[in-house]
């Protein structure tokens, strides 16, 4: 397949990855190919070492306590139904956003049909809206506060620290979904206030998909497995104790995308990239400045300047969002993603559903280049 393209859907997942992302997996599969724990001899011991390392790398990435802290998971989905799952029984209240993702959404939503209570923050846009209105939704009673980190949408930042204040003053745990700000933004466990931090590596991590992140920074609570299995410990006992991160890892973990993870974040710790992320949310921002003078294009950007994460949404007064995505990969070969990206409260929250919106988020790779071939395709259905 050609990549003569301009890529523009990095939130769905990054592109390319981390240099030496394929070599890792490919010398995972040709020399070591093992899984640890579950063998005793040398392969299963390079396994752990493999493990081992990855885990020390997420820990630095997230401030968390100890490698010890850090669960794999295939994804930010999963590591967000283990926490939600695991904490919400009937009767308990939790509070969502519309910045939420359906990930989120309908993990609640299912458990609202089993009893649970679920107070959903919506239409706050700038800083302060955001914090007030979580205020308002947690009280005494709630046990669980989802905050997504950044939209998926329009890039905003939300109010993470403040609202995991507030949350804790009333007695919640905290949940804070970085599938889109990691490799963005400062993801400090700590700074946040988060008890429970999670992520995918395939997006801005530059990582491997099949990997996800559960940053446990909370003791008080023993978090209850999605699934029941083999763990390689304690193996003559069938109710084995909670003993983390093994209890919620069990069976075969993926293998090559934890060796590929180390890779990705030795790249995304390298000072290459700490400049590369600065220049190109200067680009970005740029781009935003610029958007504002097509007289049929609408955007929804994120709220604020100086703290965002790359990625905005368009709409077109006369195309429908599919005619405006099928005009830029088509006629331009810029690829966006149209629709509700899994975000449909957000959208119901910008007046854009049911059809939503196309997207645009950068990468690392994303050049002025880009931009200019991006704007020139508006200018062209502008009729410039
Ligand atoms: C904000 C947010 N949360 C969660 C997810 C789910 O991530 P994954 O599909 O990698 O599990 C996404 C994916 O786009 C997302 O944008």
């Amino acid at each position: 397949m050609s990549n003569n393209f301009i890529y523009f859907d990095n939130a769905t997942t990054s592109r390319p990855k981390a240099p030496g992302l394929i070599k890792a997996i490919c010398d995972f599969y040709s020399s070591l190919c093992m899984s640890p724990g579950h063998s005793n001899h040398i392969l299963g011991g390079e396994a752990s070492l493999i493990v081992q390392k990855a885990r020390e790398l997420t820990c630095t990435t997230f401030g968390a306590q100890s490698p010890d802290h850090i669960v794999f998971t295939s994804g930010a989905t999963e590591s967000i139904n283990l926490v939600i799952k695991s904490l919400i029984q009937s009767g308990d209240k939790v509070v969502v956003s519309d910045y939420d993702h359906n990930s989120v959404l309908r993990t609640v939503i299912k458990l609202k049909k089993s009893g649970s209570k679920v107070c959903i923050v919506q239409n706050a846009e700038s800083r302060d809206e955001i914090l007030e209105r979580y205020m308002q939704c947690i009280s005494k009673d709630t046990r669980l506060v989802v905050v997504n980190h950044a939209s998926n949408v329009n890039g905003t930042i939300l109010p993470v620290r403040e609202i995991s204040e507030y949350a804790k003053m009333q007695g919640a745990i905290v949940l804070v979904d970085g599938a889109q700000s990691a490799g963005w933004v400062d993801c400090n466990v700590n700074t946040l206030g988060a008890d429970y931090f999670v992520t995918s590596m395939h997006k801005a991590l530059l990582g491997p998909f099949g990997l996800g992140v559960l940053v446990i920074n909370n003791n008080d609570v023993v978090l209850q497995p999605l699934r029941d299995g083999g763990t390689g410990l304690e193996s003559e006992n069938l109710t084995p104790k909670s003993i983390i991160p093994s209890s919620l890892e069990a069976g075969t973990m993926n293998m090559s995308a934890i060796a590929a993870s180390i890779a990705a974040f030795e790249y995304t710790m390298t000072e290459e990239m700490k400049v590369n992320r600065i220049l190109v949310k200067e680009l970005f921002k740029k781009m935003i400045s610029r958007l504002g003078k097509y007289s049929k294009i609408k955007y929804f950007g994120p709220n604020n300047e100086d703290d965002f994460v790359p990625v905005v949404s368009i709409r077109h007064n006369e195309l429908s969002v599919m005619e405006l995505r099928n005009f830029l990969e088509f006629k331009h070969g810029i690829l966006c993603r149209g629709g509700l990206q899994c975000s449909p409260l957000r959208h119901l929250a910008l007046g854009t559903s049911p059809e939503g919106t196309v997207r645009v988020s950068f990468g690392h790779k994303t050049s002025e280049g880009d931009v200019e071939v991006f704007l020139h395709a508006l200018s062209e259905i502008e009729g410039e």
